[in-house]
């Protein structure tokens, strides 16, 4: 009754004591940031927006990573893009994508320019990372 995995089968409790000892192994969350969430905020709050959440994870499920690290050019490294509101009005970066065509476009300002303020261009969470309106 207090142990619910007492009702699974033996290999099942013996998985969860391997698990257990992969997790207590496991290295800092942080090492597996490259799944994480990046905020984007060189210009957006000096400029009146809130921070850009860039949900990382929820866009790599969706493509591969060469669709954007090769084919779109984004540099693999955080804040290491000019990426600006004129450039992905200019149908760059973001803007390949959220044009009402492959996603929704960029009348949805929110969507984006969903950080708290005061969030530096970086790098958050692991690869549970939540995405928009989280932080
Ligand atoms: C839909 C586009 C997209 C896809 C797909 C994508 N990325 Fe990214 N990635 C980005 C953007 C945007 C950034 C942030 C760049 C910036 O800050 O200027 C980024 C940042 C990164 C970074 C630097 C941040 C960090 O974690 O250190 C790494 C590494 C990275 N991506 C690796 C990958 C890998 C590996 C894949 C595939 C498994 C992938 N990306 C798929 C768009 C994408
Ligand atoms: C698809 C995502 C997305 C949408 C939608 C979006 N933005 Fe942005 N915006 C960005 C990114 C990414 C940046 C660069 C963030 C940074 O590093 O400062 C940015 C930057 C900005 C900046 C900073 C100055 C500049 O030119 O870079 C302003 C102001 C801005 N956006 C306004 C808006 C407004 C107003 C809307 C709605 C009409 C909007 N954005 C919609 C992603 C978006
Ligand atoms: C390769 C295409 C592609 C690129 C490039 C891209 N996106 Fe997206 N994005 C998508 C798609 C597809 C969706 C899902 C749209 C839907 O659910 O209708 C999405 C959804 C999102 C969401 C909503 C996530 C959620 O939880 O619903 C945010 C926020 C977002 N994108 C921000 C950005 C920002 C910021 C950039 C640029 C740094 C960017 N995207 C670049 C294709 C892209």
């Amino acid at each position: 009754m207090c142990n619910p995995l007492k009702k699974n089968k033996k290999q099942f409790s013996s998985l969860w004591s391997v698990l257990g000892i992969v997790l207590i192994l496991m290295p800092f969350p942080s090492a597996m940031a490259e799944y994480a969430d990046v905020i984007l905020n060189k210009n957006a709050e000096k400029e009146g927006m809130r921070p850009v959440i860039y949900p990382h994870w929820f866009h790599r499920i969706r493509f591969r990573c060469k669709v954007c690290h090769h084919e779109l050019g984004f540099k693999m490294q955080v804040g290491g893009n000019d990426i600006t509101m004129a450039n992905i009005l200019d149908g760059k970066y973001c803007g390949m994508c959220h044009n009402d065509e492959v996603a929704w476009g960029l009348e949805h300002c929110h969507r984006c320019h969903s950080g708290l303020p005061g969030l530096p261009t970086s790098i958050k969470g692991g690869d549970k990372a939540g995405g928009p309106g989280d932080y």
